[in-house]
């Protein structure tokens, strides 16, 4: 059985005080459907903004930090949402485990659309209904390009919107990204940690992932305790880049981004999330024939509740958002050296 779309606990007892306002608006929960007016809208590596495009998202961070803490889709209530859904905060009626979206297959789509209302609710407080939330491209070891630091724009200024304080030291530019990282410090040179990270997005990737499930994870249905092992890139890149932005010497060890219950108070969660999502599509295109979303309808006809850009709460269905393009977004092309394995 699929799990159905959770209900958001009116008594809230997370121990990781993730709880959310309550009541939200008074509208009911809305039925998610496709928006074909929306304007396609291109998602582009951060490295790669002109200062328009810089301008724009430094705006919709200070408005998305100015909503009042009553508001649903402030940047610390989108980081309480995250941390409802993975922190023990939503139990459904009767069962004992608490709902999870980490560790299985349904990781993927749990954060596309996230990041899709995250996007959408920018695109309204600025106004703008083209506005695409970048991508951190930390995948292309390119040495002109520059893409695998943590970027410039949400890491060079104390007083921008896109800077958040709890940081590894060593996550500060010029330091390369450690796709493997355990966190903290390295030793590696430059040109090790650009070798080792194009091999393990190859083996991740590539080698490693040619079946739905090897990719995506294990299976995960109505009732289940926690997941029962996550795919290929769910651990490395995707939790290693977490640990390697998060502060090791933070009181909570690993802060923000290490902690699933705090990772999305930084906003350099949602370019990293972009990037995860922007593999996902380029995953689907390399050759084998099994390189497709699950098939089984606990995956696809699993379903979220999530808040839109009007703060209401809507309700998505898997099988609704496997096509980016339906949902209007696109991702701009990026070199993939890895999918060679450098080569
Ligand atoms: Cu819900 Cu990157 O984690």
């Amino acid at each position: 059985v699929p799990i159905p779309a959770p209900e958001f606990p009116e008594k809230c007892t997370s121990e990781e005080n993730c709880c959310m306002p309550y009541p939200y608006t008074g509208k009911p929960v809305r039925q998610f459907t496709i928006d074909p007016n929306l304007p396609l809208r291109i998602r582009r590596p951060v490295h790669k903004l002109n200062d328009d495009e810089i301008a724009k998202l430094e705006k919709g961070y200070q408005l998305l930090r100015s909503l009042s803490e009553s508001d649903p889709r402030s940047l610390s209530n989108q980081a309480k949402l995250h941390c409802l859904y993975c922190d023990n905060g939503i139990y459904y009626p009767g069962m004992i485990w608490p709902l999870e979206i980490h560790n299985h297959w349904l990781f993927l789509p749990w954060h596309r659309m996230f990041l899709y209302f995250h996007e959408r609710i920018l695109a309204e407080l600025l106004d703008d209904d083209s506005f695409a939330l970048p991508y951190w491209n930390w995948d292309n070891q390119s040495e002109e390009e520059v893409a695998n630091t943590l970027p410039d724009i949400y890491a060079s200024n104390r007083s921008s919107s896109l800077w958040n304080h709890n940081r590894n030291k060593c996550a500060q530019q010029p330091n390369i990204v450690n796709l493997n990282t355990v966190g903290g410090c390295t030793e590696k040179t430059p040109t090790e940690l650009r070798i080792e990270n194009t091999r393990l997005m190859y083996t991740q990737i590539v080698s490693g992932a040619p079946t739905p499930r090897l990719f995506f994870g294990q299976a995960y249905s109505y009732g289940d305790g926690g997941g029962h092992g996550p795919g290929t890139f769910e651990d490395n890149p995707h939790g290693t880049v977490h640990l390697w932005v998060g502060d090791p010497d933070a009181p909570n060890k690993f802060d923000d981004m290490g902690n699933f219950g705090r990772a999305a108070r930084d906003p350099i969660f949602y370019p990293h999330h972009a990037n995860i999502d922007r593999i996902w599509t380029i995953w689907k295109t390399m050759p084998g024939k099994q390189r497709m979303e699950p098939n089984h309808t606990d995956f696809l006809d699993a379903s979220f509740t999530y808040y839109d850009e009007n703060a209401d709460r809507v309700t998505v269905k898997v099988s609704q958002i496997i096509n980016t393009t339906l949902l209007r977004y696109e991702y701009e092309e990026s070199p993939t050296a890895w999918i060679t394995n450098g080569q």
